[in-house]
């Protein structure tokens, strides 16, 4: 990160929510810490529940339980929290956007006129179009340079509704002020993802179809739905993670060099990669996309309930926790190479990973016995939760005769430099503050990845699964998802708790 921004005044609409508490509160919190924050700032708190009193007690709570740091010194914490102010009130109401103006005007005569306002819309997806209506209406949205706007994923519920959105947003802020986010590309590993691939000379010449047998692209996660089950209920897999995380990492391995680092440069190049996707074609949707809900299982050692069972889900539903997709890229450096892309709940363990496969050597010298444990070179990017990468490649077992064996050459960021990698939401929101939107969603690529989507989620809509639930608990999915990549004569690479 670089330097310190100018000041600032973060408005959080949702401040009673979990991802407050969770992420933003410790992430602004974090910042602050490491002198990432303006001297002159201020936190706004607009919610619906407490005084400003509560509030800050119940961020305070987030901080000391979520904060990537632990407890906060209780100096330190007071001086932070000095700066955080709180409004009561409802969304739908005008007033609350006169307020909110009356604040930012009362701070601003503060901390000096034309400072950064942020206002994070931190909100269920059906408020937005009423928190930027309201923005717009109370003059907030006016000054194209110092007023911002974030917004939370999911960016609508399929193509049709994040193009409505999209218009209401257009209508009140320009694209440049508008900063969607996708919180999978603020975290390092994933931005490493560029300057692994631009910053390095010996990985291109390799990177495409003539050595690349395929790409996996994992997100799993142990956990279910937790208090969520009334909002899962609305989105699923495909909606909550791969029109936006994994289709997001992929674009980064996919993407062509960019000209240089800037935002429109970089979008420029996912955005191609999106529409270069090749359309499903009819009737086939089976053999690309693959859909599955958790039963009743074990997860790290304990039991653990169906889908259906947990609180705010429909004991009949049928919405997908699991969802694994089979892509081609076409275009003359991915034509033919299968993207694989899974992603679900109350699979085995937590990890994000990218899994890059080459193809095998086009003639083998050694005699058959010496390439009994013989596997193609792999290189891992692991995401989460142990970020690093590692390329497998044949090395001589020691001893007499020729025998061979896979090993691994490793990155750690541990270890290699000693630091902890700054949570996303602290890279993001520092990114905001900056004006610097290269990781963030612009309103093309919501589109075109929404476009991609959008067959699956009708076809899945019409025709609701019969076989649900359909993998346990603490498995990694059903079995269509592993019949997904088999049918190819390849297999999910293993993911083996790292215990490095
Ligand atoms: C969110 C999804 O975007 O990402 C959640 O809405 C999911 O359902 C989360 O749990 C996963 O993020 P991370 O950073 O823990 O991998």
């Amino acid at each position: 990160m670089n330097g310190r921004p100018e000041p600032v005044l973060i408005t959080i609409f949702g401040a009673n929510g979990d991802l407050a508490k969770r992420k933003l509160i410790p992430a602004l919190f974090n910042l602050y810490h490491e002198k990432m924050l303006p001297e002159s700032f201020r936190i706004i708190g607009v919610g619906r529940r407490g005084d400003r009193d509560s509030w800050v007690a119940d961020m305070r709570e987030g901080v000391d339980k979520f904060s990537r740091r632990g407890k906060p010194d209780e100096e330190e914490w007071k001086t932070f929290s000095d700066r955080m102010q709180f409004l009561f009130g409802n969304l739908e109401d005008p007033a609350l956007y006169k307020a909110v103006s009356k604040v930012v005007a009362d701070d601003e005569k503060e901390l000096g006129r034309n400072i950064n306002r942020i206002y994070y819309l931190s909100i269920p997806p059906g408020l937005i179009s009423q928190a930027v209506k309201g923005l717009d209406g109370a003059g907030l949205s006016k000054n194209r340079q110092h007023d911002r706007v974030v917004i939370e994923k999911p960016f609508g519920r399929d193509l049709e509704s994040a193009e409505d959105l999209n218009k209401q947003v257009m209508e009140a802020f320009e694209e440049c002020q508008v900063y969607r986010i996708d919180h999978y590309l603020g975290k390092e590993t994933v931005q490493n993802l560029l300057a692994f691939r631009f910053g390095n000379a010996l990985f291109e010449p390799i990177w495409d179809r003539r050595y690349i047998d395929h790409v996996q692209i994992t997100v799993a996660e142990d956990v279910g739905v937790e208090k969520r089950g009334a909002f899962y209920e609305t989105a699923g897999a495909l909606r909550d993670m791969i029109q936006n995380h994994l289709l997001q990492v992929m674009c980064m391995i996919a993407m062509e060099p960019p000209v240089s680092f800037e935002a429109d440069e970089v979008r420029n190049k996912k955005v191609d990669v999106l529409r270069a996707v090749r359309s499903i074609p009819h009737g086939e949707l089976y053999k690309y996309a693959v859909r599955g809900q958790y039963g009743a299982g074990y997860s790290c050692g304990e039991v653990a309930k169906a889908y259906r069972q947990e609180e705010g889900v429909d004991p009949q539903s049928s919405t997908e926790t699991y969802a694994a997709l089979k892509l081609y890229v076409d275009n003359w450096r991915w034509q033919d190479v299968p993207f694989y892309l899974r992603t679900g709940k109350r699979l085995p363990h937590k990890v994000s990973q990218v899994s890059i496969e080459f193809k095998p050597v086009p003639h083998q010298i050694f005699p058959g016995t010496a390439g009994d444990h013989w596997e193609p070179n792999r290189l891992i990017i692991n995401i989460q939760p142990k970020e690093g990468i590692v390329l497998r490649f044949q090395a001589k077992q020691p001893g007499k005769g020729m025998r061979l064996q896979t090993v691994n050459m490793d990155f750690y960021y541990d270890e290699a430099f000693h630091v902890e990698p700054p949570e996303a939401y602290e890279t993001l929101l520092y990114d905001v503050m900056q004006g610097d939107s290269t990781l963030f969603m612009r309103a093309d690529q919501e589109h075109v990845a929404w476009s991609l989507i959008d067959p699956i989620l009708q076809a899945w809509t019409n025709t609701p699964s019969a076989d649900f639930p359909n993998y346990p608990a603490g498995t990694w999915g059903p079995e269509a998802g592993e019949a997904l990549i088999a049918r190819d004569g390849r297999s999910w690479h293993s993911m083996p708790v790292d215990t490095h």
